[in-house]
């Protein structure tokens, strides 16, 4: 099920916010010469919210150990293991909504 998370305006493109849909964490991310997506936005790692991730207009990096990923994916660049799962988001009205019920969260094996 979409929920309405935030105004379009809100979102750069090249930068990212963190967003509750369906009392889950999730990133939004613009990435440069790219389109909105919507990722889980708990580190694969730890479980812990990414809400101090940094992102250079691709590259997700976690503050805690450095992993990374590719936002135009969700794919993980460093450790491999560790992807992130997507959900769907559209846009209507300059309104932003996703249903993060889509798609479980993932987690890296421990
Ligand atoms: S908690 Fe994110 S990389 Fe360790």
């Amino acid at each position: 099920m979409f929920t309405r998370v935030c105004k379009l305006e809100t979102i750069p493109e090249g930068g990212m916010c963190l967003v509750i849909a369906s009392q889950r964490h999730v990133i939004l991310a613009w990435p440069d010469d790219g389109a909105l997506r919507a990722f889980q936005g708990v580190c694969p790692h730890s479980g812990t919210p990414l809400s101090e991730a940094a992102f250079d207009g691709t590259v997700l990096i976690c503050p805690s150990h450095f992993w990374t990923w590719d936002m135009n994916t969700g794919a993980a660049i460093e450790p491999r293991e560790s992807a992130l799962a997507e959900y769907p988001v559209k846009v209507e009205d300059g309104i932003v909504y996703v249903d993060a019920e889509a798609a479980q969260e993932l987690f890296a094996p421990q």
